[in-house]
């Protein structure tokens, strides 16, 4: 309930305007759309140094954060959490509707709450507690620590967490929660905010601060409705979920994390049962004819990728043909479209290949992202094959970043490519000449061919 001395106000997030009610254009800055509700407690007049204040402590004596981690025993969620949930701290995962983030939370609910006197909380706004009980016997879960709430009040969730102190809550989603303060309608960019805001200080607020959270946002295709995007410099850690809610993998990412490293994904196979783990992502994303040794295929590059520390064999396709349109289409999924307009460039001013009247169509395998430099040297071989329709042997893997000048630039952790490279039974592997003579001295089982230039390469694979 809103207290005396507060009252709300809308204020632009653009340039921090205030108005006493809503309008469509801040009259400001003229922004669109940019005012969002806000609670405004009146600051009582306080006297510098009045009270009592955080103390300085010695930086040697400060205990180390890792014993306050709970492994959640999901070992692809442990990779980028960093080790597990801190205690204490808040987690994000966003993710479109449909894509698992349901299903994730309970799994970890289940992992967390077996231990010995560890309880958790579930709140769900979206679903009835019997949806929740369908969803758990898929899972196979039945645990006697899982506590479920049907609620959408931030008040009332906020007395409850305070009454069962659980180990862990589980907020799902946050768009469903709504505070009797502010009269914006549930999910709107001033609500989620302030629940966000007033659990974290109810968790953080707590004596010997042991509850964790996790909160549940939905994201759009097209980024943040009053998705969690407004809330990342609030919470400790943001996950996403990515991947197509149509195809079995899910990807699970980092953006933030204030207890360990950004790099790290996770990777999922959406089961009967649930999601479960991949061990050996590179076979997931290997297409069957990639991983036949004696086939030929146009278009087609494997690519020994690098994902933190986990390399990962991912499979590139290209397909151009003559545009019928005067402005040929350039299609990528999972790749950057302004790198591979570089790269066609590259092709036409290098090679000798004529591409600029053709479309070309990119895709990585299942959609998976690349944000890797080292990455280009495969998807000009995979262009540079269909244009020229001549096929790469199966077995061979390629990798290199490619300058403007069509040079081959070295790659990073080229010992971690290789090892998983001859792992999945490659043969060959062409790369920057840098990496490979060095590697050359070390005797692998591996074929290294080393090369300086793009048209060297794909003289190597006998595309001319
Ligand atoms: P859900 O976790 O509800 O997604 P979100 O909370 O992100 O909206 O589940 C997404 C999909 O997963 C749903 O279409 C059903 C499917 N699914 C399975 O394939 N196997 C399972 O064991 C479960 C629980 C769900
Ligand atoms: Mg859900």
């Amino acid at each position: 309930m809103k207290t005396k001395g507060q009252k709300t106000v809308f204020v632009c997030q653009n340039c921090g305007a205030e108005s006493a009610k809503w309008l469509g254009r801040c009259p400001s800055c003229n922004s669109w759309n940019s005012l969002v509700e806000e609670i405004r407690t009146k600051i009582k007049e306080t006297k510098r140094g009045s009270g009592i204040s955080a103390q300085p402590v010695v930086l040697a004596k400060v205990p180390l954060i890792d014993k306050l981690r709970q492994p959640t025993k999901i070992k692809e969620l442990d990779l980028v959490l960093g080790g597990g949930i801190v205690a204490g701290s808040i987690v994000l995962i966003g993710g479109e509707p449909g894509i698992g983030k349901s299903t994730l939370t309970l799994q970890i609910a289940n992992h967390i709450a077996q231990e010995k006197e560890k309880s958790v909380l579930y709140v769900s706004g979206e679903e009835s507690i019997e949806q929740i009980k369908l969803r758990s016997e898929r899972l196979g879960i039945n645990n006697q620590n899982i506590y479920l709430l049907a609620e959408n009040e931030l008040e009332n969730i906020l007395s409850q967490i305070d009454a069962l102190k659980p180990t862990l809550v589980i907020i799902d989603s946050i768009q469903t929660v709504y505070s009797d303060n502010l009269a914006s309608s549930p999910g709107s960019v001033g609500q989620v905010r302030e629940c966000t805001t007033e659990i974290l200080r109810a968790v953080k607020g707590q004596k010997g601060n042991k509850t964790s959270v996790i909160i549940v946002g939905h994201i759009t295709k097209f980024g943040a409705i009053a998705g969690p995007k407004t809330l990342e410099h609030i919470v400790d850690v943001v996950l996403y979920f990515e991947g197509d809610k149509f195809q079995q993998y899910r990807v699970l990412r980092a953006t933030k994390n204030r207890y360990g490293s950004t790099q790290e994904i996770g990777i999922f196979e959406m089961s009967d049962s649930g999601l479960v783990g991949v061990e050996s992502p590179s076979l997931l994303f290997l297409s069957h004819a990639q991983k036949e040794p004696s086939t030929k295929i146009v278009g087609s590059v494997v690519i020994p990728t690098i994902e933190g520390t986990r390399p990962i064999l991912l499979e590139v396709q290209a397909l151009a043909a003559p545009s019928y349109f005067n402005y040929p289409q350039r299609v990528a999924t999972g790749f950057d479209i302004r790198r591979l307009a570089m790269l066609l460039c590259v092709l036409e001013r290098h090679c000798g290949m004529n591409i600029g009247n053709h479309d070309v169509f990119l895709n990585t395998g299942g959609g998976i992202k690349i944000t890797e430099p080292a990455t280009d040297l495969g998807i000009i071989c995979a262009i540079a094959s269909t244009y020229r329709n001549k096929p790469i042997k199966a077995g061979i893997a390629i990798i290199g970043e490619v300058s403007l000048s069509g040079e081959i630039r070295p790659v990073v952790q080229i010992k971690n490519r290789l090892n998983e490279c001859a792992k999945m039974g490659f043969k060959t592997v062409i790369g920057p000449e840098y990496n490979l003579k060095k590697e050359n001295e070390r005797k692998t089982n591996l074929n290294l061919v080393c090369v300086t230039s793009v048209s060297q390469a794909l003289d190597v694979l006998g595309i001319v």
